[in-house]
């Protein structure tokens, strides 16, 4: 791969960088499980497969000493009142972390590690949010008129578990509610004491 030095732009309102290596879209049917509200998931599913977030990435060797970088743009909307989101997961290394850039929208940070400790932090334009190692990482779009921008970097070697989040989901949710944007416990989270019994 060519290792020359390179620059890219990010246009904004809107987030797409002028050139990137691979354009991934995340629609609905990806996330069965993950929202809360089964029944508004799978009727919106029988409707249409809605495109929930996409990722613009730059690919480089995913080793040790590269940085992963890329935009993420979450659209703006909900499924039963829990809004729009990432599928979030571990990375495989735990012991990495990623950076994350908030260039336009706004929204929330849902973080968990292994051992359910837990955080949500706001995302705003301007904002820089430092997800350490062994953080579970989830980005959620609270604003419904725009798109949640994100500029993201981490390790080569990190890799990518999914698994896990899937089968055990977040302690916390955010969900829209009379009071606006509230972070709720998550009816269906186990602890890992009740993980493993
Ligand atoms: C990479 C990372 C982001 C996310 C992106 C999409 O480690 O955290 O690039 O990959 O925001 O979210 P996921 O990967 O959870 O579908
Ligand atoms: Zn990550």
């Amino acid at each position: 791969m060519d290792s020359k030095p390179y620059t890219f732009d990010i246009k904004l309102p809107g987030g797409i960088p002028d050139h990137y290596d691979n354009h991934i879209e995340r629609r609905l049917s990806s996330m069965r499980g993950q929202f809360l509200d089964q029944k508004a998931y799978s009727e919106r599913l029988a409707r249409e497969d809605t495109l929930l977030y996409e990722v613009y990435e730059f690919k480089r060797p995913e080793i040790a000493g590269e940085l992963l970088h890329g935009i993420s743009i979450v659209h703006p909307g909900k499924v039963g009142n829990e809004y729009y989101m990432t599928k979030g997961h571990f990375h495989t290394v735990l012991e990495t972390a990623e950076v994350y850039y908030c260039l336009q929208g706004q929204g929330y940070m849902v973080m968990e590690t292994p051992e359910g400790e837990w955080s949500v932090e706001p995302l705003r334009p301007g904002s820089v949010l430092y997800v350490p190692p062994r953080w579970a990482h989830r980005s959620v779009n609270t604003a419904l008129d725009g798109d949640l921008v994100t500029f993201f970097i981490y390790p080569g070697d990190a890799g990518h578990d999914y698994g896990t989040i899937e089968s055990q989901g977040y302690r916390k949710l955010v969900m829209d509610t009379p009071a606006g944007a509230s972070i709720v416990d998550n009816p269906r989270w186990k602890s890992p004491e009740e993980r493993h019994a």
